[in-house]
């Protein structure tokens, strides 16, 4: 069953000034977030997806960042076009974000209690007394036990984990319809990583929030989505089911993710990397972005940027050219590792 998307995001290119240059960061981003989902968005650090979920926020910093083209269309609106004054309507009541690192967005001079209340009255027509009871509701809703307490701490008496269910709790604290998790488990350590993204499929089931969840690891996409985009270098590089996906991957950068996760069964001693990094924005001008690291290039690749292809067999998105020409593939040309 195809559910209905809550937010559309179409042909998104999104630069930043450099001196007298704008440099896109991202470049012709489309997808759809769809009723009660959980999105994942993949790629290594640098591939755009931080300033899609800021642009999504109506957070650009600008200057230096500037929307060049595109629509993010959420409520039958373009949110690229709407005032500051009527996104904050929007932002933490119907759209709200986590981020990666808690102690930066808690203040560390207030209590926990203190923060939850007024990020509640921000947004509500509550009194103290009632939001601090929405609060202790809150905080059961994402498995802190002693509520009580916790809203009488300081955040730096709470642990990682706890301070990231915190987190949490004030992004539900308006029943968004969206949530956008950047990266929200990366500084934790592996088995809070696993109770988070647990609490995470939790409320998606009991709250029917739309999640998107942004990660470098295909291993936590594997764990709590439905769908997931690949995005390299500003680009969307790959998309489809996650299970067909991972199942069977056809961009060599996500073969490549893919064979970078860590298999909890087979001990490693050192975990596969894909050698190089991501290019900076602007700086790959001609053939696929992917080419400089990829190690089944051909010529055409360092002439030509690949399209979106979609295979045939099972519906997913690939931007390959190892799929668009069936023959005549012309000199290998790829890395060897
Ligand atoms: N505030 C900023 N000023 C200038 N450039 C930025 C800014 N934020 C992001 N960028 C550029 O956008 C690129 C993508 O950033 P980001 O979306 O944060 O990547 P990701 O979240 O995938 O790691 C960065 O490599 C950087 O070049
Ligand atoms: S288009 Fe060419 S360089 Fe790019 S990912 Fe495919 S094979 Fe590699
Ligand atoms: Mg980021």
């Amino acid at each position: 069953m195809k559910r209905d998307p809550i937010l559309q995001i179409n042909d998104l290119k999104i630069s930043f000034q450099s001196g007298k240059r704008f440099l896109p960061a991202v470049d012709g981003i489309s997808f759809e977030l769809r009723e009660g989902e959980i999105l994942g968005i993949v790629g290594e650090s640098g591939s755009g997806k931080s300033v899609t979920s800021l642009a999504t926020m109506g957070l650009i910093p600008s200057p230096p960042g500037r929307i060049d083209n595109g629509e993010i269309i959420f409520g039958g609106r373009d949110l690229t076009t709407i005032s500051e004054k009527e996104y904050r309507a929007i932002r933490g009541n119907q759209i709200s974000m986590i981020f990666q690192e808690p102690m930066t967005s808690l203040n560390p001079l207030f209590t926990i209690g203190n923060q939850l209340i007024e990020a509640i009255r921000l947004h509500t027509k509550l009194s103290k007394a009632e939001a601090k009871a929405r609060s202790m509701e809150l905080l059961k809703l994402v498995g802190i036990p002693r509520a009580e307490g916790i809203l009488a701490e300081y955040p730096h008496q709470l642990s990682g984990g706890m301070r990231q269910r915190v987190m949490i709790a004030m992004a539900m604290a308006c029943n968004p319809r969206v949530l956008i998790a950047d990266e929200p488990t990366t500084a934790l350590d592996v088995t809070i990583q696993a109770q988070i993204l647990a609490l995470m499929k939790d409320l998606n089931q009991k709250t029917n929030t739309s999640i998107i969840l942004i990660t470098h690891d295909l291993g936590v996409v594997a764990e709590i989505c439905e769908r997931v985009i690949v995005m390299y270098a500003g680009q969307v590089v790959e998309q489809g089911d996650v299970r067909t996906i991972l199942k069977n991957p056809q961009h060599p950068y996500t073969q490549g993710l893919l064979k970078s996760v860590p298999d909890l069964r087979e001990k490693k001693e050192r975990l596969y990397s894909i050698p190089g990094t991501v290019p900076t924005p602007g700086s790959v001008t001609q053939g696929c972005r992917f080419a400089a690291r990829c190690s089944e290039a051909f010529t055409t690749c360092l002439e030509q940027s690949p399209d979106l292809y979609t295979m045939e067999k099972d519906g997913h998105e690939v931007r390959c050219f190892l799929h668009t020409v069936k023959e005549g593939r012309n000199g290998h040309v790829g890395v060897t590792s």
